[in-house]
C-alpha cells in the first residue's frame, strides 16, 4: 500500500539475504522509522517489543527469523534454540508458531549445507503467500460489501443510497500488520479501487493506541475517509444506526470458530449483536489454531506491561515524541493484551477461501467443507 503516494510493504529482505528491513512501528505516526533486523535475536526482540506486531506480519518476520540462524548457523540445535526463541517472543497470535513450525518442517529435513538458501526461499515464498492471502481477503470482503450496500438497510438506519457504507474496525488488521493490504481493511482498500464509497470508524485501541496511531495513517495515506472514536464510542453509533458493519481481523481462531482478537473487541460483537449490526472477522487461514476448541480456557492471553496502561506518548507542540504519565503513583493497572469472542457473536469469517459460517469452519476442519 502507499505511504507519501508511494508503494510500500511493512518488511522486506536485504538482497544480500543477510538481513530484514521493517518498519518500526514505534514511531508512527510521527516518523517513518526503518529497521535493519540481522540475527535471529534481533528478530525476537522487534517482536516482542512490538516494532512489528499484527499476526500475520509476526509469523512472516519469525520466518525470516529462522532465515537468518540458517545463514549463521544451521545445525538442528541452533534451529530449534531459534524457533523456541521466536515463539517465546509473544503467546496469542497463532501465526508466529505456524510459521516457524513450517520453517523448520521443511529445513530439518535437508543438509545443513542447503538450508541457507531454502530458508530464505520459503521466507519469501511466506510473505508473498500472506500478500495473495490478503488481497483474496480484501476480494471476498468486498462483494460482501457490495451485497450489503444493495440490500434493504436496517430499521432506524438510513437508506445506503448517496452516503457511504460505515465500517468500524478495532486496533490495526491493515498492511500494516501484515506484509501488505492487510486483513480487516483488505476489503476496504479493494472497495475504495471499486469505486464503493466507504467511511471507516476506527477504535483508537487503548492502551497501545494501534487504531489512533497506525490504522488511521496507514487510511490517511491511502486517502480512504475515516472517523478516530474512543473504544467506548461504538456501542452508541450502532445504536444510532451510524455503523453498517464492523470487520476485525484475529490472532487465533479456534476450531469451532471463537475469536481471538485485541481486547475489546468482544465488547464490540456484544455491541453489534445487541444492535443487528453484521460483525466479521477477517483471517487467514495461518490465524486456524486446528488443535484448540474453546477460545476461553484455551488461549494463552498475552499480559504485558502495566506501563502500557499507566503512561501514553504523543508528539507536543515542539514536535518532540514525549511520554507522560496518566495514572496517580501507586495505582495498580492490568494490561490483558487480547480477549475472546464467541463464535456465536461472529455474523462469518472472511478468509482467502471465502466468507464462511462457524459451522463451515467445523466441516472444514473435519475435512468434509
Ligand atoms: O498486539 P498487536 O498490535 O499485535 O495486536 C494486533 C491485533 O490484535 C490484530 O487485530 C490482529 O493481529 C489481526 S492483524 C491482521
Amino acid at each position: 500500500m502507499k505511504v507519501a503516494g508511494q508503494q510500500r510493504r511493512s518488511l522486506w529482505p536485504s538482497p544480500e539475504r543477510d538481513a530484514v528491513w521493517v518498519i518500526d512501528q514505534r514511531a508512527l505516526p510521527h516518523s517513518l522509522a526503518i529497521q535493519r533486523l540481522a540475527s535471529v535475536s534481533q528478530v525476537r526482540d522487534a517482536i516482542a517489543e512490538m516494532w512489528v506486531r499484527g499476526a500475520p506480519l509476526i509469523g512472516a518476520t519469525a520466518a525470516y527469523g529462522i532465515a537468518l540462524q540458517c545463514s549463521a548457523a544451521p545445525d538442528d540445535a541452533g534451529l530449534r534454540l531459534a524457533q523456541a526463541l521466536l515463539d517465546g517472543a509473544r503467546p496469542t497470535a497463532v501465526n508466529l508458531v505456524w510459521a516457524t513450525r513450517r520453517m523448520l518442517d521443511a529445513l530439518l529435513p535437508l543438509p545443513p549445507h542447503q538450508r541457507a538458501m531454502a530458508a530464505w526461499s520459503l521466507a519469501d515464498e511466506i510473505a508473498e503467500e500472506d500478500v495473495a492471502v490478503n488481497a483474496a481477503i480484501g476480494r471476498h470482503g468486498l462483494a460482501l460489501m457490495q451485497a450489503l450496500a444493495a440490500a434493504p438497510t436496517r430499521p432506524g438506519v438510513a437508506p445506503l443510497a448517496g452516503r457511504a457504507l460505515n465500517v468500524l474496525t478495532h486496533c490495526n488488521a491493515g498492511w500494516l500488520a501484515t506484509v501488505d493490504w492487510g486483513t480487516a481493511l483488505a476489503p476496504v482498500y479493494q472497495a475504495q479501487a471499486a469505486g464503493l464509497a466507504v467511511h471507516v470508524w476506527v477504535d483508537e485501541t487503548r492502551p497501545r493506541n494501534q487504531g489512533a496511531s497506525l490504522t488511521a495513517w496507514e487510511l490517511g495515506q491511502q486517502g480512504v475517509a475515516h472517523t478516530v472514536i474512543a473504544d467506548n464510542t461504538g456501542g452508541h453509533l450502532m445504536q444510532r444506526g451510524l455503523v453498517d458493519l464492523v470487520i476485525v481481523g484475529a490472532d487465533r481462531v479456534t476450531a469451532r470458530g471463537d475469536v481471538c482478537n485485541k481486547i475489546g473487541t468482544y465488547l464490540k460483537a456484544l455491541a453489534a449483536f445487541d444492535n443487528g449490526v453484521p460483525f466479521y472477522v477477517a483471517m487467514p487461514f495461518s490465524t486456524l489454531d486446528r488443535s484448540i476448541q474453546d477460545g476461553l480456557t484455551e488461549i494463552a492471553i498475552e499480559q504485558r506491561s502495566p506501563r502500557e496502561l499507566t503512561h501514553i506518548s504523543g508528539r507536543d507542540a515542539l514536535g518532540v515524541v514525549t511520554e507522560v504519565q496518566l495514572m496517580p503513583d501507586g495505582s495498580p493497572a492490568l494490561n490483558p493484551a487480547f480477549d475472546v469472542t464467541p463464535a456465536r457473536l461472529v455474523s462469518g469469517l472472511i478468509t482467502e477461501h471465502g466468507v464462511l459460517s462457524a459451522d463451515d469452519l467445523v466441516l472444514r476442519n473435519a475435512g468434509r467443507g
